[in-house]
């Protein structure tokens, strides 16, 4: 974009003060524990169960003890047998994202490769493979064979910014290792995923689907680049097909069930929305391990997790008002991110808690999908989501990412080490921002980046 071009945009452009300002779901913390935080306005009762949810998130599960022999009833039991890690909070660190290995050799922690077969599964969802299922289990209880390892490597590509300055991305390889149960085949589809950050999911599930679908209507009305798109996907409780919300492509419709989710698919935990262990027919040693009373993850479980997750506040800008910031955010609109990232939403009149009804808030995502260009593609559908669509994330919080997780990662599979290398890597619907972007002289660059870093 030519400099005149973009200082007139910026003049029309009315700046809304409550774009910076701190509403009542956040949180003023700027430490390690920013996103730990519960909403203002939790009734006890609320807040009980948000405690114990908080529980059941961070303490590290077990497998079932020996018949006879009795256990502390505070251990949270029903480890695997097989699974990724042994807490939500393992990957999810201080309710943060997770990231990427840092190179070749090193075991993934905080993030998952998702598996399929090309062709439609149950109710529309990816088709698992026969042996392994949806998604590769790197770890097991003794006795039990784990499903595989994963391991990413990179080469580094070159991209030079207008002014000269260069930045290096990392184009991951991913390896499949030492698999249990015979290969995986030819036609095996991979999505490496990371840990996405938790805090504010409660605010996110109370915008109204109508105001979301409108939304994504408006964008294709404007027949331009950008056309976001919901996602559908299998609601297990209703037994029906719903928008998707969660998940790096929206292919969760809420969080009780993106948790019972994670509680099966990562942790191996039954719950009344998945009542059995994800141990596929040929995993004979996974089927016959021991087991705890069933489900590990009881409804009132389920309900304290969901509590938690509903009820974690974000936390507040900073240096909102700054003017670097100030640019920043009028650029941040005028290059189009905004239109994805949409700053504002409102959420409806009634949510799961009083609190998070009727508020305003500014998470920076549309929650639709977008056609990210090849570069970012996993060639993976899920659902109605394609190979080369993302969700758009929420921005919000984001400035704190490394303080909360110096390993954190950005993108779905943490290939980019910093919100700089996030945007390089746009492409697709968002490729006329990302080459706006790259065109703009340095101190504007960094303009922007002041601005991601102050959410
Ligand atoms: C092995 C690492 C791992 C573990 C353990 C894990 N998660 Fe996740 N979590 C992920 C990944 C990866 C995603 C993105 C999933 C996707 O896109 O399909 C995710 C996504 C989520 C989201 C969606 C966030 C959003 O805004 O869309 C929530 C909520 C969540 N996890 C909760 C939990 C809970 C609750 C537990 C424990 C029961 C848990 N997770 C355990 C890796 C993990
Ligand atoms: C067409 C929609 C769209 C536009 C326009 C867009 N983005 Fe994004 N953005 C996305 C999607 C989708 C992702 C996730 C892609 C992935 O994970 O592979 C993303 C990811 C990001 C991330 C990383 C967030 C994280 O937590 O990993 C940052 C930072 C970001 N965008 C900033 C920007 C900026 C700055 C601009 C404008 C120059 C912009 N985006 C324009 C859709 C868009």
């Amino acid at each position: 974009m030519r400099r005149w071009i973009l200082a007139a945009v910026l003049a029309a452009l009315p700046l809304p003060p409550a774009w910076a300002a701190a509403g009542a779901p956040t949180v003023a913390d700027q430490s390690i524990a920013a996103y730990l935080q519960p909403l203002s306005g939790l009734s006890p009762a609320e807040r009980d169960l948000f405690d114990q949810g908080r529980t059941l998130f961070d303490r590290p599960w077990v497998m079932a003890p020996k018949a006879g022999r009795l256990h502390d009833p505070a251990t949270l039991v029903g480890l695997g047998p097989v699974y990724n890690d042994i807490s939500c909070l393992g990957c999810h660190v201080r309710n943060g994202g997770g990231g990427a290995p840092d190179g070749p050799g090193i075991a993934m922690h905080g993030m998952l490769v998702r598996l399929s077969l090309p062709g439609p599964g149950p109710h529309g969802g990816p088709l698992p493979l026969p042996a392994y299922g949806d998604q590769l289990n790197d770890h097991a209880v003794p006795g039990v064979t784990a499903e595989g390892q994963a391991r990413l490597s990179y080469i580094v590509r070159t991209v030079v910014l207008a002014g000269g300055q260069r930045a290096g991305l990392r184009v991951p390889h991913l390896k499949v290792s030492d698999l249990g149960f015979g290969p995986l085949g030819a036609k095996a589809l991979f999505s490496p995923r990371i840990a996405q950050p938790v805090y504010g999911g409660g605010l996110l599930e109370a915008i109204p689907a109508q105001a979301v679908a409108d939304y994504a209507a408006r964008q294709r009305a404007q027949g331009g680049p950008v056309r976001g798109r919901v996602n559908q996907v299998w609601d297990i409780a209703l037994g029906r097909t719903v928008p998707g919300r969660f998940g790096w492509k929206a292919n969760q419709p809420s969080l009780a069930q993106q948790a019972a989710g994670a509680a099966n698919g990562d942790m191996g935990l039954t719950s009344p929305l998945f009542p059995d262990k994800n141990c596929r027919a040929a995993q004979t040693a996974c089927l016959g391990a021991r087991r705890g009373p069933q489900p590990d993850l009881t409804a009132a479980r389920l309900q304290a997790l969901t509590t938690y997750l509903r009820g974690l506040a974000v936390p507040a800008r900073r240096g909102a008002q700054a003017p670097a910031v100030l640019r920043g955010e009028r650029l941040f609109g005028a290059l189009g991110c905004a239109e994805c990232h949409r700053p504002t939403w409102k959420t409806g009149k009634t949510a799961a808690l009083a609190a998070l009804a009727g508020q305003t808030i500014h998470p920076y995502s549309d929650l639709l999908l977008h056609d990210m260009g090849p570069g970012l593609a996993d060639g993976r559908p899920d659902f109605q989501a394609s190979g080369r669509d993302w969700r758009t994330p929420p921005l919000w919080g984001l400035g704190l990412a490394r303080r909360v997780n110096a390993a954190a990662g950005f993108l779905h599979d943490g290939r980019a080490r910093s919100p700089l290398e996030a945007v390089l890597w746009h492409g697709g619907e968002a490729g006329a921002a990302q080459a706006a972007f790259i065109a703009l002289p340095k101190g504007d660059r960094d303009d922007v980046l002041a601005f991601l870093n102050s959410l």
